[in-house]
């Protein structure tokens, strides 16, 4: 009798979407990137990636929001395999990924990818690499990569990458408002330098808002929520400006565009609080489409691994 030779795999890891609490944008750097000094928390808004052994690479996506992700080199999944293969000589995989977070929305769904990409690969292929290890690979893919890594609540400086731990208490509750179709994050960025103009100072993160996080008070944090990136989003979409003011009607804490945009996100109070807005929300008709969800949660973390 033969038997079939044994294929590693599948592993699926579960990866958060990101939002800024604090989005403090510098002037451009010789490299085109800007000095950040920034806020990641991670939400509970997944994407599952999953990878197995496969003759040649190979990438799909799947799930109600996978419209516009490419499936070719340009995949962020796919240039993290690249990029571990490359490094550890690994045989080829196919990656399915199945999105449930925002696409070119604002909240790192293709950093989370990669993300998840390379928690993946680690566990499929042994290879033994400690979260710094990954998250040093990550920031070679994007700026968000190392973030979605370590998900929580994170300080991020330099253009994103270089993370440090945020003491904060407790849970909060977010309404995401999604938009009819993406922004481009370099065109956000580039609309931010055009209003700003010159003269633009070095980003100093806001003590106020740690002390907030520290706290673990909603109403506290609300107030603080900043997005430097914000104008710029609203320059380009300026339908975003009624998503903003209905959210804050309809009963929100506090509401920013997330990121680059253009979905918004919306701190409440509670989870039946968040229940309310997302109704109302839905009901007016200014916005496509809710989600709930909740954070700080853990980064990319594997949540399932066929052994046979
Ligand atoms: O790092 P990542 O590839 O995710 O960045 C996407 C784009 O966002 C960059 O090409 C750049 O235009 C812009 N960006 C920036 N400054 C940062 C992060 C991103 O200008 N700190």
């Amino acid at each position: 009798m033969t038997t079939a030779p044994l294929v590693p795999g599948p592993v699926t890891v579960r990866v958060p979407a990101k939002v800024n609490l604090e989005l403090l944008v510098g002037p451009p750097r010789d490299d085109g990137y800007h000095a950040l000094s920034t806020v990641f928390h991670a939400v509970s808004l997944y994407d599952d990636v999953t990878v197995s052994a496969a003759d040649t690479w190979g990438v799909d996506v799947a799930g109600p929001l996978a419209v516009g992700v490419p499936t070719d080199g340009d995949n962020l999944a796919m240039r993290a395999a690249r990029l571990l293969g490359g490094r550890f000589d690994l045989d080829p995989v196919h990656i399915t990924i199945r999105k449930g977070i925002p696409v070119s929305g604002g909240m790192a769904g293709g950093s989370a990818d990669a993300a998840a990409t390379l928690v993946a690969l680690d566990e499929l292929w042994d290879l033994g690499l400690d979260r710094e290890e990954l998250e040093e690979l990550g920031g070679e893919l994007g700026s968000d990569v190392p973030f979605l890594v370590a998900g929580g609540t994170a300080v991020g400086s330099g253009r994103g990458e270089l993370l440090a731990p945020v003491l904060a208490r407790g849970t909060y509750h977010w309404v995401f408002a999604l938009a009819d179709g993406g922004l481009s994050t370099p065109a956000v960025y580039a609309e931010c330098d055009r209003l700003r103009g010159a003269d633009v100072p070095d980003p100093v993160a806001n003590p106020a808002l740690m002390a907030a996080l520290r706290s673990g008070d909603p109403h506290e944090l609300a107030p603080q929520l900043a997005n430097d990136l914000q104008d710029a989003a609203l320059s380009l979409r300026p339908e975003l400006v009624e998503v903003l003011s209905s959210g804050m009607e309809y009963g929100a804490l506090g509401g920013i565009v997330s990121g680059s945009g253009p979905t918004c996100a919306f701190l409440v109070e509670d989870n039946e609080s968040g229940i309310d807005l997302a109704v109302a929300l839905t009901a007016s008709g200014v916005v496509r489409d809710v989600r709930r969800a909740n954070g700080p949660v853990h980064g990319a973390h594997v949540i399932h691994h066929r052994v046979d």
